[in-house]
């Protein structure tokens, strides 16, 4: 598949998931209990001694694959320390071409899904936390894969001041949105318009003609 050539959402899904709010309301209920994996630990013991000695504002680009994002939000806020998380190695490690590349970002190899519970834990002070174009999980039998129908939800909800998300599909921000609200937060969701695409599958969606959806949550 070439460049502006990416599919469309193949879904048989056409709204919300039926057992959206029995899920999430079991996962809010419930702590997460099961142990976190060695590597993501180690991962996060490195990059906790940097935040401890860290005086300004953290942001979080969780899912940041190869990193543009997280390089573009270096500097756009170059008082900040970005932290962009991946659990793809081959990603974080490809080289990106970047002339104007700042100092002041991290790529860490981490699961999320534990990654998240350890920030929580040390109260990280993250002022902005970002998750741009997470692997949709179209089938409606994979509603446990997307974030906010994963065990580790609660936790996503108690990072930064501020979220963020984006996705060339729109059910999975209102889900996302309506999952959120049975929490007592509250979001909104609009279009992109930006000229300059935030990551390399935001440029890839745009180049293929298709819409891409931002849900902002201001104040968690
Ligand atoms: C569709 S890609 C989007 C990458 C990037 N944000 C972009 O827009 O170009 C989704 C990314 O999420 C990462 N990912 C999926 N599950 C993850 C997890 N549990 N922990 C960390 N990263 C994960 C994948 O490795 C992949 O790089």
């Amino acid at each position: 598949m070439s460049f502006g050539d990416s599919k469309a959402i193949v879904t048989n899904q056409d709204g919300l998931n039926e057992h959206l709010d029995e899920v999430v309301n079991k996962h809010l209920s419930h702590p997460f209990l099961k142990p976190i994996s060695d590597h993501t630990q180690q991962a996060f013991d490195k990059i906790n001694q940097q935040i401890a000695a860290f005086s300004g504002p953290v942001i979080l680009d969780s899912c940041c694959g190869v990193g543009q994002s997280t390089r573009i939000l270096a500097r756009r806020y170059p008082e900040a320390l970005v932290i962009g998380v991946d659990k793809s190695l081959n990603r974080i490690e490809r080289n990106v071409e970047d002339e104007h590349e700042t100092d002041n970002f991290r790529l860490i190899r981490a699961d999320l899904n534990d990654f998240y519970r350890l920030v929580v834990q040390h109260q990280w002070p993250i002022r902005e936390h970002f998750l741009l174009y997470p692997n949709p999980w179209p089938k409606a039998k994979h509603l446990q894969r997307r974030w906010h129908g994963s065990s580790v939800f609660p936790y996503i909800l108690q990072i930064g001041k501020s979220l963020t998300l984006r996705s060339n599909w729109l059910i999975y921000l209102q889900e996302f949105q309506r999952a959120a609200e049975l929490a007592g937060k509250s979001g909104n969701i609009s279009q992109i318009n930006d000229e300059q695409p935030l990551t390399p599958f935001e440029a890839k969606y745009q180049a293929s003609g298709q819409l891409c959806w931002q849900l902002k949550f201001a104040q968690l």
